[in-house]
C-alpha cells in the first residue's frame, strides 16, 4: 500500500479512503493497484460486509493523474485502471461513497457502481472526458443513460457540464446531501446499516438487482480499447500539457 490510499475496517465496514489531497486526489498507478488489492480482499473476507470510499476535505478524487495519461500516451498503457474498473464492476461487496468537494473523470463515473453514496451539499460531478479529447470509461457511458436518462447523460458525459451536489441527487446518481462537515459520519453510518443486514441476503439481492454487471464488464473493455488509441492522439497530448502548465 502506499500512503495515498489509506485502508482500515470500522467493523464490517473497510474504509478506502484516497489521501493525496495535494494532488486533489488524482489517481496514480499505484493508488488504482491499492484499490484493487483491498476491494479484492474484501470480496474474499466473510468480516467485510460492505465497502466505503471516502476522499479528503474538498477533494473526493480529481480523476486520474494526468502526468500518467502523458506517460501512458507516450508509451504503454498501464494496466491498473482497468484492472480497478473491473474489479469495481465485479465487487461482491455492497459499496457506499462519501463525496466531499470535487469528483471528477473516474471520480464521478465510479459512483455509477456503488450502491449508496453521500454527498456534502458543495460536491461537484464532472466528466471533462472529451474536453481532454478522451472518451468516457467505467461503463459510464451505459450506466450514466441507465441512471439519469439520456439527456442528462449527454449534457454530463459528453458536454462535461457539472452537476451540483443537488444536480446529482436528483438525476439519481446521489442519495442523500449533507453538510460538507457531515459527509464521512453519514456514509459510515449508512454503510454500517448496510453491514448490519444478513450478508447472503444483501448478496443474492444485489446480485438481483446488478443483472447488468455482463453487460457493464463488456462495455469496460470496449471503452478501454477507444481511450487507449484516443490516449495516444496530438489533441489529447496538447490538452494533458496544456493543464500541466497552465498558470494559476
Ligand atoms: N492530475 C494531476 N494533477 C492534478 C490533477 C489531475 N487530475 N488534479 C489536480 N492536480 C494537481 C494540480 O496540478 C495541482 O498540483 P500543483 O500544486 O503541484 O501544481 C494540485 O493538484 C492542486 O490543484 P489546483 O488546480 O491547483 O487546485 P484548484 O482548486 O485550483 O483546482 C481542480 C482543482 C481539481 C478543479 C483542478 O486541479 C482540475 O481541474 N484538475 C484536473 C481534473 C481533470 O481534468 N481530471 C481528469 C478527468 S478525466
Amino acid at each position: 500500500m502506499t500512503e495515498h490510499v489509506v485502508v482500515t475496517d470500522d467493523g464490517a465496514v473497510r474504509i478506502i479512503r484516497l489521501n493525496r489531497p495535494e494532488k486533489k486526489n488524482a489517481l496514480t498507478l499505484e493508488m488504482y493497484a491499492d484499490m484493487v488489492r483491498a476491494l479484492r480482499a474484501a470480496d474474499q473476507s466473510d468480516a467485510i460486509h460492505c465497502v466505503m470510499f471516502a476522499g479528503a476535505p474538498g477533494a473526493f478524487c480529481a480523476g486520474n493523474d494526468i502526468t500518467d495519461f502523458l506517460k501512458a500516451a507516450a508509451g504503454g498503457v498501464d494496466p491498473h485502471a482497468l484492472e480497478f474498473l473491473n474489479a469495481l464492476a465485479r465487487s461482491q461487496k455492497p459499496m457506499v461513497a462519501a463525496v466531499g468537494g470535487v469528483a471528477i473523470g473516474i471520480g464521478t463515473t465510479m459512483l455509477l457502481h456503488c450502491d449508496h453514496v453521500v454527498a456534502g451539499a458543495g460536491a461537484t460531478f464532472s466528466t471533462p472526458f472529451l474536453k481532454l479529447a478522451l472518451i468516457p470509461e467505467a461503463a459510464s457511458t451505459l450506466l450514466a443513460p441507465m441512471r439519469m436518462g439520456y439527456a442528462r447523460a449527454f449534457s454530463l458525459l459528453v458536454m462535461g457540464r457539472a452537476l451540483s451536489a443537488a444536480d446529482a441527487r436528483e438525476a439519481g446518481l446521489v442519495n442523500t446531501v449533507v453538510d460538507d462537515a457531515e459527509v464521512d459520519n453519514v456514509a459510515l453510518k449508512a454503510a454500517r446499516e448496510i453491514a448490519a443486514l444478513p450478508p447472503k441476503t444483501v448478496a443474492v439481492t444485489r446480485g438481483l438487482m446488478r443483472s447488468h454487471v455482463d453487460d457493464a464488464i463488456k462495455r469496460i473493455e470496449v471503452e478501454s480499447m477507444h481511450f487507449k488509441d484516443l490516449l495516444k492522439s496530438d489533441e489529447a497530448r496538447a490538452a494533458f500539457q496544456a493543464f500541466l502548465a497552465r498558470k494559476k
